[in-house]
């Protein structure tokens, strides 16, 4: 975790902001679209469950567009096949339409997210800023390193100290169905241990929900960096412990949580096979 720096955090959070907000109303508008019938060119990704449509990728071209206009030295890295290594030693991370399926059924539970990461001088990257936006319950969660996280300006703070048998835990799972199944016998141990369990549908909000004190935790052990790097920030930044994690069949994913629950729910990953990184 990096303070910021010399890094001109201000600057960069007002850009991420702006530009979340221009992606949204793009994806409102195709959102819009559907529910008056128009095909939004769905394909399939990882797996035939895995969804990706014009939605994502005309969200993903204008954040780019305006990050690469704005800040042309900065890497950038997009789900939707953005991969620029830059000259600064920040890079973005985007991640244009999290909760896709959620998006593509009209169900809430979806946002545009965008972190900002400094290098760290070990081959690493250090989150800086993060912006999730969360069009659909019109709320924005913001994160800068050192700065604390907020949602719509109010400060935001994890729940702390919770034991395990009183935590609320949000996860999620791969589009894989062979991954599914080794994440289907962890999570069932953690129902066992845990006050119950949560499945949203989308890593950047649940990482806004541990931040936000509503839920305890989040961990999912087969993500990409950008399904977690915005939700990261603005999770540590309100005090959670995050970490990154190493499924059993290798897949890397992370585990957030308040520092006091942080441990016990880690070492109950690990007896499933879902280990620190
Ligand atoms: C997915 C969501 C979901 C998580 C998956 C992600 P997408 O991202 O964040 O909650 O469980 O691992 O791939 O496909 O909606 O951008
Ligand atoms: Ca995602
Ligand atoms: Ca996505």
């Amino acid at each position: 975790m990096t303070s910021g720096g010399d890094h001109p955090t201000a600057d960069l959070l007002d850009l991420a902001v702006s530009v979340a907000r221009e992606a949204a109303d793009v994806l409102l508008t195709h959102r819009r679209r559907m529910d008056d019938g128009a095909d939004l060119g769905i394909r399939t990704k990882t797996s035939s469950t895995d969804p990706v449509s014009v939605a994502d990728a005309d969200s993903e071209r204008l954040i780019i567009g305006r990050i690469a206009d704005a800040r042309p030295q900065d890497g950038l890295l997009g789900e939707e096949g953005t991969d620029h290594v830059g000259t600064s030693g920040l890079r973005w991370v985007v991640d244009p339409l999290d909760g896709t399926v959620n998006y593509l059924y009209g169900h809430p539970g979806w946002a545009v997210s965008i972190a900002v990461e400094a290098q760290d001088g070990a081959g690493g990257w250090d989150g800086l800023v993060g912006v999730v936006l969360d069009p659909t319950a019109d709320a924005l969660f913001t994160g800068v390193a050192g700065a604390g996280a907020s949602l719509d300006g109010s400060v935001l703070a994890v729940n702390d100290p919770v034991p395990l048998s009183q935590a609320l835990v949000a996860t999620g799972f791969s589009y894989d169905r062979d991954h599914r199944r080794s994440q289907a016998r962890t999570v069932s141990t953690v129902l066992e241990r845990a006050r119950d369990v949560r499945r949203v549908g989308s890593a950047a909000l649940d990482l806004c929900a541990v931040a936000a004190g509503r839920v305890d935790a989040y961990y999912e052990d087969s993500t990409q960096r950008w399904d977690w790097a915005a939700g990261a920030v603005i999770a540590m930044c309100a005090g959670a412990v995050v970490t990154p994690l190493v499924g059993p069949s290798g897949t890397n994913g992370v585990l957030a949580a308040g520092p006091g629950l942080h441990p016990e729910l880690s070492s109950v990953l690990a007896d499933e096979g879902v280990r620190p990184a």
